[in-house]
């Protein structure tokens, strides 16, 4: 296994060819204007970007005031007096939950519909804020009989339910800090969650629904539960699906005997600015996974100010849809928070886009007059392969802003999405950010900027971006490089649960005072942003990201694999696709398909069926360098289908002959 770090041979190759792969994509001659009607109604215009540059901590403070409503004022803006350790809004307290719920109620806002939740079954139900406060405030009752507390950790293994939000709330409210984990992972990533977090609490749900059927989730906790030593006491089990359940006497309590039990009178108490909101484990360069800290003002502010202008949010009239699952950043930011804050209407979808047939987004679409839809390149690539007369038999007319997240989306897919989603006239925003900037970073302003398909133009006001050489030079226009913020942005995340010298690591030692993102980029010639990927050891599949390190660990921890080396390879629909070559130890058979179904069923239960390997090459020998580097590179080159061209450094140049002819067999 090897780690390219940022800046090695193999990265900037691998930048360089993505380079020259998306040359032509440079010269982009289709521009898209907003609408003169767009732009008058906008939420902000133009010169929201001079404001931000004049004060950049003025601006956001401005936001803070404007946009959140604070149990004590704060007295400073920003303290950057320790970087890379930000403090923002210091002196400040605020209650994420209060300021999400209560006070849209205070304000007469109650009757107004915060989530129309429609499940994968087809049920549907509605929270209005009066009743969303009322679920949080039980919640949070609840959740504190069960004796957590402020600064405790809890675990939050659901699917996409309001209950997820509610639990999410509720944690916020009392000033508990929870770990979402994706439904989707394995029994084994749940537990190591919850281990580095010492979660006290775990919420769950027996199981939900998945392509019609039945899907378990408790069972996977239970699993991860069943050894002694860890820090769970309690878990709280929503019932969704109705499939049976192990009961553990003591430990486990059903959502409907606790939350719906308690008491639905709770004041929420102002936290400090710099509270911890939240951790979110996300996949780094390592086999472990990071636990990215949030905090609550300064991630409370940047979410909600992009959502109202990159969105364009009027809440008294949008309905807006945010397809991510609550275990993604995108969940957290996006559905559980902004949102809200901003009083808006949102739908929520438990399911998969083709249950029960594949134009089940465009019926909710139309079924709620969905006005702003924010969604990920692979979604879209998906629905352009299905064909458009799928959205074309839906009203699709209400509308009005769409949003891309999550990975690169080709010009193709922008003008797809644009011309069959919206009807020629709905702008596209595609937002670049990370778990770990918490809020969109890049991204147009849908009343302001003339966009491009591909690009995600440039950066938001206050916020600090860059492309710069190997040396942390900042590119001309028209040259490609290292993406980088350049100054502290108020949801920036605080550091990594527990490891602060890994944060330091991983983000700020390759160029010293800023902080490198891990992706390549580059400036086209009007200074327009074009984002290039990964640059390293991170893949993103289907706009979620795996490591390629964690899934080597996971294979080689099969008795029959010697050595794996993981890439991630262009693909049509996710994007990349997770490409494994294994060798196999000396007594292990090479049985083909079974070996093979069996190594991608292992990494499923190691991590979750979304780290499936989808191609596994078994191989003879892997190309190293003379230092015993694995070449990912020249992996990359076969599993696309290049030529692999130079292999001059590798300590054994016969290899690549012998993974082509081996592949040949
Ligand atoms: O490579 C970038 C890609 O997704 C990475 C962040 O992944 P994650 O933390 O899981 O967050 C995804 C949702 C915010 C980035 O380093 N990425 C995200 N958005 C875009 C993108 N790449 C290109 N264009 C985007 N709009």
């Amino acid at each position: 296994m090897s780690q390219d770090t940022p800046g090695s041979t193999a990265t900037a190759a691998a930048t360089s060819q993505q380079g020259d792969a998306l040359e032509n994509l440079l010269h982009e001659d289709r521009k898209f204007a907003p609408s003169a009607d767009f732009a008058a109604n906008a939420v902000v215009g133009a010169e929201v970007y001079a404001e931000a540059d004049a004060d950049r901590p003025a601006f956001w403070a401005k936001q803070a005031r404007e946009l959140l409503t604070w149990n004590k004022d704060f007295t400073q803006a920003l303290d950057w007096s320790n970087p890379p350790f930000a403090k923002w809004f210091v002196g400040g307290q605020v209650n994420a939950a209060y300021n999400a719920l209560d006070r849209h109620v205070e304000n007469g806002l109650g009757d107004r519909v915060a989530i129309y939740f429609e499940g994968e079954p087809g049920d549907s139900r509605a929270y209005t804020y009066a009743e969303l406060t009322e679920e949080v405030k039980k919640a949070a009752n609840a959740f504190e009989s069960l004796g957590v507390a402020k600064g405790d950790r809890v675990a939050v293994y659901l699917p996409m339910i309001p209950e997820a939000v509610i639990t999410m709330l509720a944690c916020a409210r009392i000033g508990a800090v929870h770990s979402v984990v994706f439904g989707g992972f394995s029994s084994d990533a749940l537990l190591s969650r919850i281990e580095d977090a010492q979660a006290k609490l775990v919420v769950t749900a027996d199981g939900t629904y998945r392509r019609g059927k039945p899907s378990a989730l408790k069972s996977a906790v239970d699993q991860a539960l069943a050894a002694d030593g860890h820090s769970v006491q309690n878990v709280v089990v929503v019932k969704r699906n109705g499939q049976d359940v192990d009961w553990h006497e003591g430990r486990d309590h059903w959502w409907a005997d606790t939350v719906e039990a308690a008491s639905p009178e709770h004041t929420a108490v102002g936290h400090d600015s710099e509270h911890p909101l939240f951790i979110l484990y996300t996949s780094g360069t390592t086999g472990k996974p990071k636990g990215i800290l949030h905090t609550t003002g300064g991630f409370l502010t940047q979410t909600a100010y992009t959502h109202k202008a990159v969105f364009d949010l009027h809440p008294e009239t949008d309905v807006y849809w945010c397809t991510a699952d609550i275990g993604w950043v995108t969940g957290h930011s996006y559905v559980a928070y902004a949102p809200l804050i901003n009083g808006a209407t949102q739908v929520m979808y438990e399911g998969t886009p083709d249950s029960p047939h594949q134009g089940r987004w465009w019926e909710i679409v139309e079924k709620y007059k969905v006005s702003i839809l924010y969604t990920a390149p692979t979604a879209i690539r998906t629905f352009m392969k299905w064909g458009r007369d799928i959205p074309d038999k839906y009203d699709l007319s209400s509308l009005r802003v769409l949003g891309s997240v999550g990975e690169p989306i080709n010009p193709e897919a922008w003008m797809w999405y644009r011309d069959v989603i919206g009807g020629n006239k709905a702008p596209i925003v595609d937002t670049w950010w990370q778990t770990e900037t918490g809020a969109q970073m890049i991204a147009p302003l849908p009343g302001v900027t003339e966009t491009k398909p591909g690009s995600a133009q440039v950066a938001l006001p206050g916020i600090a971006v860059d492309v710069v050489d190997e040396n942390g030079a900042s590119v001309p226009n028209g040259h490609g490089g290292f993406l980088v913020i350049r100054e502290p942005w108020p949801a920036m995340l605080r550091g990594i649960w527990g490891d602060p010298e890994r944060f330091k690591e991983t983000y700020w030692s390759r160029f010293e005072t800023m902080y490198f993102a891990g992706d390549g980029a580059k400036k086209d010639e009007d200074g327009d942003i074009w984002l290039l990927g990964r640059v390293d050891d991170v893949m993103n599949i289907s706009g979620h990201r795996l490591s390629t390190t964690e899934i080597e660990s996971a294979l080689v921890s099969h008795p029959a694999v010697a050595e794996a080396a993981v890439v991630g390879a262009a693909d049509e629909t996710t994007g990349q696709a997770v490409v494994a070559f294994v060798i196999l130890r000396g007594d292990a058979v090479d049985s083909g398909d079974e070996i093979v179904q069996d190594l991608r069923n292992h990494v499923g239960k190691e991590i979750g069926p979304i780290a499936k390997p989808k191609i596994v090459l078994v191989v003879p020998e892997l190309p190293k360098t003379r230092s015993g580097k694995i070449m990912r590179r020249l992996l990359k080159d076969v599993a696309e289908g290049r030529d692999t061209g130079d292999a001059t450094t590798l300590a054994d140049n016969t290899v690549m002959a012998q993974i082509a002819a081996s592949l040949k067999k």
